[in-house]
């Protein structure tokens, strides 16, 4: 059988889609692929105010395009618009890779946790999530869908600690009894036996100040990421490695995040690689 990504004849046309969306670095992985494999596909960035995403959406297909990344604001209303959606954008309850068939009919993916867990496989290759608990820092969408990755992994327990108590509460009772509410002042403490470290919050990024989090009750085995990555290395990952934990910097789930969207829309399984990263980074090569 032929793949559905090719068997129609639509040109390999796809987007990103967010307001503002100026700054998404999504179209740079997009051209790095393209020239890697060949294809001759495009992939343009959409500006579209939130109140006009229903029609514009239900326009693309119209207009050729194979399926497309949604990022703020729309990563709540696509999941409510899909006609059908993956078992991760339910449990996320968000989508960020849509795929358009041609008869018009919208799916919804959710593909950030997929990019967290790959990000950690290829940074830390002998990191397991079922080997200790996991410790995670803040409770906004990204913790969402670090938390259903983490769960999926077979993360025993899930420590969550975020500054408003009740964001964190809401969490545990969506994804049930694997996850400990930790108070926001006892972050310390809780990363004892953590074997896993993820700063979700936007702390850390450049402009931001630091996530202050002591390391030393961390375990040596303890892997620490960040999902910041502007920074490449936050405040939080400096101060691992000092401690000699492993580390993994965020860019990798950008990057990984993206690879589900381009299988879908072009047929071909695309890779993560160091010059992808220089090419996201804008430096030369
Ligand atoms: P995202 O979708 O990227 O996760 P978000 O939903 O705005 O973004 O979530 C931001 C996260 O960073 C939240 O956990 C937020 O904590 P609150 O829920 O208490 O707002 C956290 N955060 C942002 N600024 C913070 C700060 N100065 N101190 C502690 N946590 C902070």
């Amino acid at each position: 059988m032929s793949d559905p990504a090719t068997a129609d004849n639509r040109p390999l046309l796809a987007g990103v889609m967010g307001w503002p969306i100026a700054h998404s670095k999504s179209p740079l992985i997009f051209a790095h692929w393209f020239a890697l494999t060949g294809i001759d596909g495009a992939y343009i960035r959409l500006a579209v105010r939130p109140e006009d995403f229903a029609e514009v959406i239900r326009a693309l297909p119209k207009a050729g395009f194979r399926g497309v990344n949604v990022t703020i604001p729309h990563k709540i209303t696509s999941l409510e618009m899909a006609d059908d959606a993956s078992a991760a954008a339910r449990a996320i309850g968000a989508a960020n890779t849509i795929r358009l068939n041609a008869d018009g009919r919208i799916h919804a993916d959710n593909t950030d946790g997929y990019g967290f867990i790959e990000n950690l496989r290829d940074g830390a290759p002998s990191w397991n999530a079922a080997a200790g608990p996991a410790l995670v820092l803040g409770a906004g969408g990204a913790s969402r869908a670090v938390i259903h990755a983490l769960l999926e992994a077979g993360a025993p327990t899930i420590r969550l600690a975020n500054r408003s108590r009740d964001k964190a509460e809401a969490l545990a009772a969506h994804f049930g009894p694997r996850i400990d509410v930790i108070d926001w002042a006892a972050r310390d403490t809780a990363t004892a036996g953590a074997t896993t470290i993820v700063n979700t919050t936007s702390l850390g990024m450049t402009g931001k100040p630091p996530l202050e989090l002591a390391l030393d009750d961390a375990p040596t085995t303890a892997l620490v990421t960040d999902i910041v990555y502007a920074p490449l290395e936050t405040a939080l990952l400096a101060a691992a490695r000092a401690r000699d934990l492993a580390t993994v910097d965020g860019l990798g789930m950008l990057l990984h995040q993206a690879r589900p969207g381009f299988r879908a829309w072009f047929g071909a399984d695309p890779v993560v690689t160091p010059a992808l990263r220089r090419a996201v980074l804008g430096d030369s090569p």
